[in-house]
């Protein structure tokens, strides 16, 4: 087994130097989460928010878009797919990053191929491989940066699904592999499942995790160690270090908490941490949108977040996240960190 460890490496999504690290989550585009088809005035709609979410995000310097294939059952990439036709020199201004591996119990999307049922995870080789073949087609496209497997198939070994991954890349379908939602040895299987098929050329390029001021789990297993504060479940020990030390990115979704600090009323049990954040957002002069971002992006470990807003001020605001954290100082955010906890630091 490779035992190769790089410490810089390279991927689609990487973004250019001063550019922001933020990435724009497209789950909201596709008119929702019906399962019946729209009309044409609701793919008008889909379409328009969108275009005016991505001229936001474009405008602001974000470049790079996540999607999935069961995101408004496949309507999220069928939306991207109509702005890209619609404007030819897109793609190139763009990276896109979808998942698959889900099979949602309900959808029209995999239903058919499927059987109806429950949720399930399916990593195989042959559903990699038309899973793919399915967003290329929605996307129109003949090839995606990265692909992230969306969550751990249990019954399906990491070096079939990394096998398929290969064989995608090198037809130019798909650049970068990336996981969502795994713990630690998991994502430690699929680097060296990749690292080992590739003689350590290759290794992951992203992990995806819900990460932000309200999932803290990552955070405070390494922050509470040694304490009985730590999170019970901290099945992801250890992967910020070990992102770090072998150079894959950590993505974090939901990093906007969902707008539970930064809507005008917030439920009671966030209010004093919203609270914190428009202080913090008075002291320095910027959006509370920017300050929730910045708390995440001032940890060490290079987080990418992934903003789900399809509100063009919204977007703007968390594209300013990143100069945001270069002036917060570590007293707001130990202030915000503590709110957020509802009690002080042992
Ligand atoms: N890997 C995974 O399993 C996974 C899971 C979930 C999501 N994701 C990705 O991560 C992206 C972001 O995830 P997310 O959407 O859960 O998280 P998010 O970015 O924290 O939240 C975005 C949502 O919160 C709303 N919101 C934000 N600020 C608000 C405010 N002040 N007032 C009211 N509503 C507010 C947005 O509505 P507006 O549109 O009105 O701003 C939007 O619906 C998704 O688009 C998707 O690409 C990945």
């Amino acid at each position: 087994m490779s035992t190769g460890v790089s410490t810089t490496q390279a991927t689609e999504t990487t973004p250019a130097p001063g550019a922001p690290r933020t990435i724009l989550g497209c789950m909201g585009w596709g008119g929702g989460w019906g399962t019946g088809p729209l009309d044409e005035a609701a793919w008008r709609a889909a379409e328009d928010a969108a275009r005016e979410a991505l001229e936001a995000a474009l405008g602001a310097g974000i470049t790079v878009l996540d999607t999935a294939d069961i995101y408004a059952h496949g309507r999220s990439e069928e939306t991207l797919g109509r702005l890209l036709a619609a404007d030819p020199g897109l793609r190139e201004r763009i990276r896109i990053q979808t998942k698959c591996g889900i099979l949602l119990g309900g959808s029209p999307l995999y239903d058919r191929a499927h059987g109806a049922g429950s949720t399930r995870y399916d990593s195989s080789a042959a559903h990699v491989r038309s899973a793919v073949a399915g967003s290329l087609r929605r996307l129109g496209t003949d090839h995606v940066d990265t692909l992230v497997i969306h969550r751990p198939d249990v019954l399906t070994d990491p070096a079939e699904t990394v096998g398929a991954f290969l064989a995608l890349q090198s037809a130019g379908a798909v650049g970068s592999l990336g996981v969502s939602n795994m713990g630690l040895a998991w994502v430690r299987r699929f680097d060296d499942a990749l690292r080992e098929a590739t003689g350590g050329a290759q290794g992951l390029a992203c992990v995806q995790l819900e990460l932000g001021l309200h999932a803290r789990t990552l955070i405070e297993s390494v922050v509470l160690a040694n304490h009985p504060g730590a999170p019970a479940s901290a099945d992801t020990e250890g992967i910020a270090e070990f992102c770090a030390e072998r150079g894959i990115a950590i993505q974090a979704w939901g990093a906007l908490g969902q707008g539970r600090y930064t809507r005008p009323h917030p439920e009671p049990a966030d209010a004093a941490a919203a609270a914190e954040v428009g202080r913090v957002a008075g002291e320095l002069g910027v959006a509370p949108e920017a300050v929730v971002l910045a708390w995440l992006l001032r940890l060490p470990w290079g987080v990418r977040p992934v903003v789900g807003s399809t509100r063009p001020g919204r977007i703007a605001a968390s594209a300013g996240a990143d100069g945001v954290a270069e002036r917060m100082d570590a007293g707001q955010w130990y202030r915000i960190w503590t709110a957020a906890r509802g009690e002080s630091l042992p």
